[in-house]
């Protein structure tokens, strides 16, 4: 049997599955092509009733592509349009490894290019969200820790997930290693829906070594070719 070729982060950013101009990064924030109905959570109707707790309200969306759906959230919130949005502060930053953004004109939204990996936040967030983003790292377990990581006390992070896109060493039914760490460190997740959601801010040690990513494996869920991330189990010492 050929033994597969993993690749390490810089590789993996630089590879066609990952960098190319294909894919969608073109989604609205709401509406049938959406955030809200791939997160199965409006973001709009999060941050509005958010608003009515707190004045300031902080957005981070990972894998944000062209930034479509966040200069749409922007516009809407700086608008008079909607009275409860309108008379608070929605502050949103939205982060892509590609620099494909559309332009954008709000004040409260800025777009950063960077890996998710190298991402700084100097604040944390009320709403983290990472719509069909996650398919494409290497390894998805880092990014979830410091998304948790970044998450105000009663924040909410939510992303699509499949976790049959990371493998445990060469076992095909590892992948439920995977979603029985994340459950049992607070997250929720739906295999059915493909969704992980978290409530809450979290310092978290992923169970699991790194080992590469192969982006080989053709499409999952979504029907996009995607990046399988494997790993090996820690042993406790
Ligand atoms: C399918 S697109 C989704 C874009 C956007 N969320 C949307 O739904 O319109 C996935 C995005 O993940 C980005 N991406 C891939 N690897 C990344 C990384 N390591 N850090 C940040 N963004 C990454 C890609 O550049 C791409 O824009």
């Amino acid at each position: 049997m050929q033994e597969r070729r993993l690749l390490g982060r810089q590789d993996l950013e630089a590879s066609p599955v990952v960098a190319n101009c294909a894919m969608n990064r073109e989604r609205d924030v709401t509406g049938t092509n959406g955030y809200g109905i791939e997160l199965g959570v409006e973001p709009l109707e999060w941050l509005r009733q958010r608003l009515s707790r707190q004045r300031v309200v902080r957005w981070l969306d990972l894998c944000c592509g062209s930034g479509k759906a966040l200069i749409q959230a922007a516009e809407y919130c700086e608008s008079a349009r909607d009275a409860v949005l309108a008379s608070g502060v929605v502050q949103i930053t939205g982060v892509d490894l590609v620099n494909m953004f559309l332009p954008n004109h709000s004040d409260s939204l800025r777009l950063i290019v960077s890996s998710v990996f190298d991402f700084t936040p100097g604040d944390r967030f009320d709403l983290i969200t990472c719509v069909h983003g996650l398919h494409y790292l290497g390894d998805k377990l880092r990014a979830i820790a410091l998304a948790g990581s970044w998450l105000e006390p009663d924040g909410m992070l939510i992303a699509n997930l499949d976790v049959k896109n990371m493998r445990l060493g060469e076992s095909q039914l590892g992948y439920q290693a995977f979603a029985r760490a994340l459950r049992a460190a607070g997250f929720q997740y739906d295999a059915r829906r493909h969704r992980l959601q978290r409530f809450g801010h979290v310092d978290w040690e992923p169970p699991f070594h790194f080992v590469g990513a192969d982006d080989t494996v053709g499409p999952n869920y979504t029907g996009q070719p995607v990046v399988e991330s494997v790993y090996v189990k820690l042993c406790p010492i």
